[in-house]
């Protein structure tokens, strides 16, 4: 299959796509997306073999506005709407209960193979977005292009990151056809996402709200609406035997490159003085580093790579990604990056570098 990239003025031809049951690759604000009509089994589908994702991986659903709750989710709380109305459309994923289906839908999904697997079934949220669970994450994404997609498509599109499972988040198009080329019919082209990282994950249907996975909206702006907010452990810490994190996905072994990754924490000085002293300057040896110590590394021969000015976590996190798949173009046999303190979007920046180092985190 030949993907074809689709500009700006073609959203029309990703949308016809959509509605025909395709895939295509679709830009967000934070990383880019495999998008497919979220209320079409087969099309949900083909997301799974596409990623090579686990089936037990739950999608998320990307909505026009927060008047489209109503139609997809029960018991709603409050809290959902006020969150909405703060950072919608925004980096924010909240998970609410999926909408219990009526006699009529159960009855016509009851009707045989033929309607439920094609999308002249009913028009509800398959379990091939859920994966079977009772509730769904509902997410109303800022990019202009993605929002003009969902208006066309009129229907809420389900899309996990577009990577190859495994593999870090695409956030630009040559990312995207990195993984995807030759695989799905189309990636519509919004330039590179400015966010970098994905959306920040809510939990609302627990006793409290729950921080699942930390993005683009920050856990201190949560709380500003929420006041106290739970974080799921494996946000911080690796999971031991027998836990799991509350989103499925985050027990998967994340955004890896090749090479095992060391993560370094603590003030910026003492963190490049500690890789300094500990690196190989050999061609083996990568390192990831704030702008300010680039100068300081390049003197060897392995690759070094600017994460952004060590004040600047916003540019971390829209450089990460691009980062760690940029080492994996190297033959370097492990990489050093340093790692920034968990305020503000620091959390999600931290986060992803954790697990690219399988928790190997110094602190200095
Ligand atoms: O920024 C983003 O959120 C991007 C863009 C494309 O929108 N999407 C994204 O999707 O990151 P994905 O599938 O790569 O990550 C979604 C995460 C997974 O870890 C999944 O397990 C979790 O959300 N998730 C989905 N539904 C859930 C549910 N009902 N309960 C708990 N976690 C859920
Ligand atoms: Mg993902």
């Amino acid at each position: 299959m030949k993907t074809r990239l689709l500009n700006l003025h073609e959203v029309d031809k990703a949308a016809e796509i959509i509605c025909a049951g395709g895939l295509v690759g679709i830009p967000t604000e934070t990383v880019y997306g495999l998008g497919a009509d979220g209320l079409n089994p087969m099309a949900v589908r083909s997301i799974f073999q596409a990623k090579g994702r686990p089936q037990d991986n739950p999608l998320i659903l990307h909505i026009w506005s927060k008047d489209w709750l109503e139609r997809y989710c029960d018991d709603i709380p409050e809290t959902a709407f006020q969150l909405a109305e703060e950072f919608w459309p925004g980096p924010l994923t909240m998970i609410l209960k999926c909408k219990r289906r009526s006699p009529e839908e159960l009855m016509a999904l009851k009707t045989g193979p033929i309607s439920s697997l094609t999308h002249f079934g009913p028009r509800v949220i398959p379990d091939e977005v859920t994966a079977g669970l009772d509730t769904v994450g509902m997410r109303c994404p800022a990019h202009p292009l993605c929002r003009l997609l969902i208006r066309m498509v009129d229907c809420p599109i389900a899309a996990p990151s577009g990577n190859t499972s495994g593999r870090p988040s695409p956030t630009t198009v040559q990312h995207m056809l990195a993984d995807m080329d030759g695989k799905i019919p189309a990636i519509l082209d919004g330039g590179p996402c400015n966010v970098g990282v994905e959306s920040t994950i809510i939990d609302l249907t627990g006793a409290e709200p729950q921080l699942l996975r930390p993005g683009g909206i920050t856990l201190e702006q949560l709380q500003t609406v929420l006041g106290r907010v739970a974080v799921d452990p494996a946000v911080t810490r690796q999971m031991e035997k027998g836990e799991s994190p509350r989103a499925p996905g985050m027990k998967y072994r994340h955004y890896a490159p090749k090479a095992p990754v060391t993560a370094v924490k603590g003030e910026p000085e003492r963190g490049a003085d500690y890789i300094w002293n500990h690196l190989s300057h050999t061609r083996w040896d990568g390192v990831i580093c704030f702008e300010e110590f680039v100068s300081l590394f390049a003197g060897g021969e392995g690759p070094v790579l600017s994460l952004g000015s060590a004040a600047d976590k916003g540019e971390q996190a829209r450089r990460l990604f691009d980062a760690l798949r940029a080492m994996d173009d190297t033959d370097v046999k492990r990489i050093w990056a340093q790692c920034p303190d968990d305020s503000g979007i620091g959390l999600a920046v931290s986060n992803r570098l954790n697990k690219a180092a399988g928790f190997h985190v110094v602190e200095v």
